[in-house]
């Protein structure tokens, strides 16, 4: 499984690839918001750190503006993956850059049929979002097995890369259906670490290490 970051705060991403943590970005409008940051500036300098691919969102709702606006962040570098959102232009748009060689990710989806239609256009990976449906009472997590099952009956390649994920049980139940990606902020990666044993047991070697009086270096 591939572990994205959903952000695009360049000194989280660095921290985390640093770590060997990170196999790709996925940037929205909302997190280039949140950054500060212009969007062209700040996505060179995160393809710059990653070597995975990074998704950078159009903007526009046609066709033409999409193929326009995919061409702009296109140049920006190799490793920059076209993100479009799940409606018939994007769909359109995603089979027309997908033809052209580029990587594609289709957002915005939350149901089966949607992903289906995403495969169908040849997106790269699809983005189901997990913690969205959550919110609405829906299980997020039931999605993720539907397209599972769904892109396994065909032998689709499309990418599931579960987004909107919130909490590391996210994580592990996408990890067990057998998403291929997540993308998740950076404090949920830095999180899947945490066990209390583990700090426990780690407390208790050091206090009995000091004991010895030894030093290995
Ligand atoms: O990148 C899109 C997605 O991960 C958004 O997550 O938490 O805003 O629903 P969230």
């Amino acid at each position: 499984m591939k572990f994205f970051v959903d952000t695009a705060d360049v000194k989280d991403i660095r921290e985390l690839n640093d770590l060997g943590l990170v196999d790709g970005v996925t940037t929205n409008p909302s997190l280039i918001l949140k950054s500060g940051g212009n969007i062209l500036e700040v996505t060179k300098e995160i393809c710059s750190i990653v070597k995975g691919p990074v998704s950078a969102e159009v903007t526009a709702t046609e066709y033409a503006g999409m193929m326009k606006e995919a061409a702009v962040l296109a140049k920006i570098a190799d490793n920059i993956c076209i993100k479009l959102p799940l409606t018939l232009e994007g769909l359109k748009a995603c089979k027309a850059l997908t033809s052209d060689g580029h990587k594609t990710n289709v957002t915005l989806c939350f149901s089966a049929n949607q992903a289906l239609l995403a495969a169908k256009a040849g997106a790269t990976y699809v983005s189901p979002f997990i913690g969205r449906l959550d919110d609405i009472g829906l299980n997020g997590m039931d999605l993720i097995g539907e397209i599972r099952t769904i892109f396994d009956n065909f032998a689709f390649e499309t990418q599931i890369l579960a987004a909107s994920v919130r909490t590391v049980n996210h994580v592990k139940e996408a990890a067990l259906i057998g998403a291929d990606v997540i993308t998740a902020p950076p404090a949920t990666l830095k999180a899947l670490v945490k066990h209390p044993l583990t700090d426990k047991g780690l407390e208790a070697f050091l206090a009995d290490w000091a004991k010895t009086g030894q030093s290995i270096a």
